[in-house]
């Protein structure tokens, strides 16, 4: 991976209308973009089209969630290739979201991670406790672990993996840096004990959990962490805008 920080705008169940998709992105769109920052957007399903078509080449497209099966008889489920066939880059998987509320299982994300692969698309993996005082160590080595289990060295230089404490979305609480500094370096030394130490020193982690244009340059400044996720605030356009800016003058 090369030193570009990456900024992911997780839409989440957001926005209601087309018109305020087009907003969002074109009012991005109208920025200077900086070119040693990867933008991504990840929106509903419904509006990737609309967003691909409106979002120039600087923006990438991501999907939030894609289904573990490849194709056939499993209703309402997208697949990873027909976003990949949308021009989606990159797809979350096992956001907390998803983990917690709509029961995905680490086996369905095991499942998904492997789906991603096999496309082409480039996953973000998001892993985090539940709890600030949950034990750390124990929950991402299980949460990592699982989520690789059959994954070759092959894939794993496409993988990007996002520290979301669970405790911290959408909750205005934020991690300190220096413990999403530590966390990504564990995720990391994870990563090295299954893998060796070259794939994880190249591994893209990102910080998630309320990035504001406030505290996103404590995050982004930070040497060890890649970006930043943002999920509330990448709806509002003028503070999104300012983390974009944080992360063009943190990267290299
Ligand atoms: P938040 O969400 O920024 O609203 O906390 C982050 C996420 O869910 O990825």
């Amino acid at each position: 991976m090369n030193n570009k920080k990456i900024i992911m705008a997780n839409w989440k169940m957001n926005p209601s209308s087309q018109e305020e998709v087009l907003r969002l992105t074109k009012g991005v769109l109208a920025q200077r973009l900086p070119k040693n920052v990867e933008l991504i957007i990840a929106p509903p399903f419904v509006y990737l089209d609309l967003v691909k078509r409106n979002c120039g080449r600087e923006i990438k497209l991501a999907a939030q969630n894609i289904s573990w099966a490849e194709r056939g008889a499993y209703t309402g489920e997208i697949s990873s290739l027909m976003v990949r066939n949308l021009g989606c880059d990159y797809v979350i998987i096992g956001h907390s979201e998803r983990r917690h509320k709509m029961g995905e299982t680490d086996e369905m994300i095991n499942l998904k991670l492997k789906a991603a692969f096999k496309v082409g698309l480039i996953p973000v993996l998001a892993v985090g406790e539940k709890e600030s005082n949950d034990d750390i160590i124990k929950v991402l080595t299980q949460q990592v672990k699982s989520a690789l289990e059959g994954i070759g060295t092959s894939e794993i230089g496409r993988l990007i993996i996002a520290y979301e404490p669970v405790w911290a979305i959408g909750t205005r609480l934020t991690d300190t840096p220096d413990h999403a500094l530590s966390t990504a370096l564990l995720i990391r030394k994870i990563v090295s004990n299954l893998y060796g130490p070259e794939w994880a020193s190249d591994l893209p982690v990102l910080y998630g959990g309320s990035v504001s244009e406030e505290n996103a340059v404590d995050f982004i400044a930070q040497n060890g962490i890649n970006g930043a996720l943002v999920g509330n605030v990448s709806l509002e356009l003028e503070k999104f805008i300012k983390i974009i800016k944080a992360a063009e003058i943190n990267a290299q």
